[in-house]
C-alpha cells in the first residue's frame, strides 16, 4: 500500500510539503527526461483520523530489534529509562525512491545505513526521513539499519491514555495502540504494512525482556541478559511488544498444543492472574469457532503497574495489575479478529472490538455464565435519549477509538446480525472473514459485502442504522 502522490511543480515546495503538510512531493530528474522519475515517499500512509502514521512507497517485510535497556534508578529518581538500540528494516520500495520515511518520536537516530553504505537522514516531528544514495528501485529489497536512542519517558495518546513504551520503575509496559511503536523503533507505523520480527533485549540481569512469539532462550554476560525472541507471523505494528519487568515466566501448552508462556510480576498477588487459568480451554473454543488458532504461541504479560487498560499484543496481551477473565477472553479472541485481521483505517475499529466484546459474551455463555442475548438485552436498555447513542461507530472520530459505544453498541452490532442471518452463517462469516483476510486488513465496506455474500440478504439498511449512523437502533 502506497501513500498518495501530489505532484508539484517546484522541487523545494514539494520538499517542504512533504515534511510539513504530510503530502509527498515528486521530484523529476531535472534536465534528464531519459532518466526515471524518483520520487519521495509519502510522510503518511493516508490515514484519515493520524495523518503522519505509516509512510508512503515503502513495503516493510522484517524487523530485527535489538534493544539495550536501562531502567529507571529507585525512587526519587525520575521516572525514565535509557534505551541504545538497533533496527534492522528489510523493506521493498514499492516505486523508485531518492528519499522515504519511517515514522520514529523522542528518540534520536545516530546513523543510519541502507545496504551497507552509510546514509544522509534527518529528523522532523514523528519521521525520520532518509535520502538513501544510491536512490531505490520500485520493488528492489534493501536493508535499513538505524542505530538510536535516547530517554524513555510515559507517552501519552491522543485521550490522554499511557501507551508506547512506557517507562515503569521495573521495567517497562510496551503497549502501541494505535500509532506509538514509534515511541521505541523506527517503523512503518500502520497496521497496513504488516511484517515479521525478532526480539533480542538486553536488560539488567534478575529482570525478564517478554516480546511476541517464541522465547528462543536468553544469555547472561556481566550481569546483563539478553532475551530473543521470534515472532515469524506477520504482525502489525500496533501489536510489537517488548515488555520488561520482575517476571516469572510460566510454561504450558493448550489442549489443542499451542505453547503458551505467562509473565506474571513476582510482586503481585497469585489472585491477579486467576483470571488466566482458562487460556487454554479458551483457545480451543474460539478455534471452534472461528477457525485455527493463527500464530505460533501465546500467553499473557501481567504487570504490577497499569496502563488503565489491556492490550490484545499479538501471541501476547498485556493486563494491568490484573488479568480478568472476561478481559482475557476478549484480548485473545482478538488473536483471531483484530491480529490476523487488522484494521484497514483506524476508523474501522469497531470490527476489533465489536468483536471481542462479542466473543467475550460468547465464552461467558459457553462457560455457564450470562447469554450473549442477555448482554445484548442490557445494551439495549439504554434509552434513546442516552448519549451512548450519539456515536456513529463505523467512524468515531480519533478520539473516541476506544469510546464504550465502539464496544457495547459494536457486540450489539454482530448479536443482531447474528438475529437476522441465523447462527448457522453467522459463524460462517466469522470464520470466512478470518482465513480471507488472514496476515492482512480489512475495511467496514469488505466486512458488510461478505456478510452479504454469504447470507445472500440485501443488509444495506441494516448496516446503515447499526453502524454509520448515530441514533439507537429500533428497526432493521
Ligand atoms: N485495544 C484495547 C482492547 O480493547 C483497548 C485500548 C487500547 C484502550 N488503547 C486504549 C482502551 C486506551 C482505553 C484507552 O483490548
Ligand atoms: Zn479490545
Amino acid at each position: 500500500m502506497t501513500g498518495r502522490t501530489r505532484r508539484l511543480g517546484v522541487v523545494a515546495v514539494a520538499a517542504v510539503a512533504a515534511l510539513v503538510v504530510g503530502q509527498a512531493g515528486a521530484t523529476a530528474a531535472p534536465g534528464d527526461p531519459g532518466s526515471p522519475s524518483y520520487t519521495q515517499g509519502s510522510s503518511g500512509i493516508g490515514d484519515a483520523y493520524f495523518p503522519l502514521t505509516g509512510n508512503g512507497g515503502i513495503d516493510v517485510t522484517h524487523y530485527d530489534l535489538t534493544l539495550h535497556y536501562t531502567p529507571p534508578a529507585p525512587a526519587p529518581a525520575p521516572l525514565e529509562g535509557a534505551l541504545k538500540a538497533t533496527a534492522s528494516i528489510d523493506l521493498i520500495p514499492t516505486r523508485d525512491l531518492d528519499q522515504f520515511n519511517l515514522d520514529l518520536r523522542g528518540l534520536t537516530a545516530t546513523g543510519v545505513s541502507v545496504d551497507g553504505s552509510p546514509t544522509s537522514f534527518t529528523q522532523v516531528p514523528n519521521e525520520l526521513v532518509i535520502t538513501p544514495r544510491p536512490k531505490l528501485r520500485a520493488n528492489r529489497p534493501v536493508k535499513v539499519v538505524v542505530q538510536y536512542g535516547g530517554r524513555t519517558t510515559r507517552p501519552t495518546d491522543i485521550e490522554g491514555a499511557l501507551y508506547g513504551w512506557v517507562t515503569t520503575r521495573d521495567g517497562a509496559m510496551v503497549a502501541n495502540e494505535p500509532e506509538a511503536a514509534a515511541t521505541w523503533y523506527p517503523v512503518n507505523d500502520h497496521p497496513l504494512d504488516k511484517a515479521t520480527y525478532d526480539f533480542h533485549v538486553t536488560v539488567p540481569q534478575g529482570l525478564v525482556a517478554v516480546a511476541n512469539g517464541r522465547l528462543l532462550g536468553q544469555k547472561t554476560t556481566r550481569g546483563w541478559t539478553t532475551w530473543n525472541w521470534d515472532a515469524p507471523d506477520k504482525m502489525a505494528s500496533y501489536l510489537a511488544t517488548a515488555s520488561v519487568g520482575n517476571f516469572d515466566l510460566k510454561k504450558y501448552t493448550a489442549p489443542n498444543g499451542v505453547p503458551i508462556i505467562d509473565a506474571i510480576d513476582r510482586d503481585l498477588d497469585p489472585t491477579a492472574s486467576a483470571g488466566l487459568a482458562q487460556q487454554g480451554e479458551m483457545i480451543v473454543y474460539f478455534a471452534s469457532l472461528f477457525g485455527p488458532y493463527p500464530f505460533n504461541s501465546y500467553g499473557a504479560i501481567v504487570d504490577d503497574d497499569s496502563l488503565g487498560y489491556a492490550l490484545e499484543t499479538q501471541t501476547r496481551p498485556i493486563y494491568s495489575l490484573r488479568a480478568r477473565e472476561s478481559t482475557v477472553a476478549h484480548e485473545l479472541s482478538h488473536q483471531w479478529l483484530g491480529n490476523a485481521v487488522s484494521p484497514g483505517r483506524w476508523q474501522d475499529i469497531w470490527l476489533n472490538e465489536g468483536w471481542a466484546t462479542y466473543a467475550a459474551w460468547l465464552w461467558a455463555e459457553h462457560d455457564g455464565g450470562a447469554t450473549t442475548q442477555s448482554q445484548f438485552d442490557s445494551v439495549m436498555q439504554a434509552p434513546a435519549t442516552d448519549p451512548f447513542w450519539d456515536l456513529e461507530i463505523a467512524d468515531p472520530g480519533a478520539a473516541h477509538l476506544f469510546a464504550d459505544p465502539v464496544y457495547d453498541r459494536g457486540g450489539a452490532t454482530l448479536h443482531a446480525l447474528r438475529a437476522k442471518v441465523g447462527s448457522r452463517t453467522f459463524f460462517r462469516i466469522a470464520r470466512q472473514w478470518v482465513s480471507r483476510y488472514d496476515d492482512s486488513t480489512a475495511t467496514t465496506e469488505d466486512f458488510e459485502a461478505l456478510a452479504t455474500e454469504i447470507s445472500g440478504q440485501d443488509l444495506e439498511a441494516f448496516f446503515d442504522v447499526w453502524v454509520h449512523t448515530t441514533g439507537k437502533p429500533t428497526s432493521w
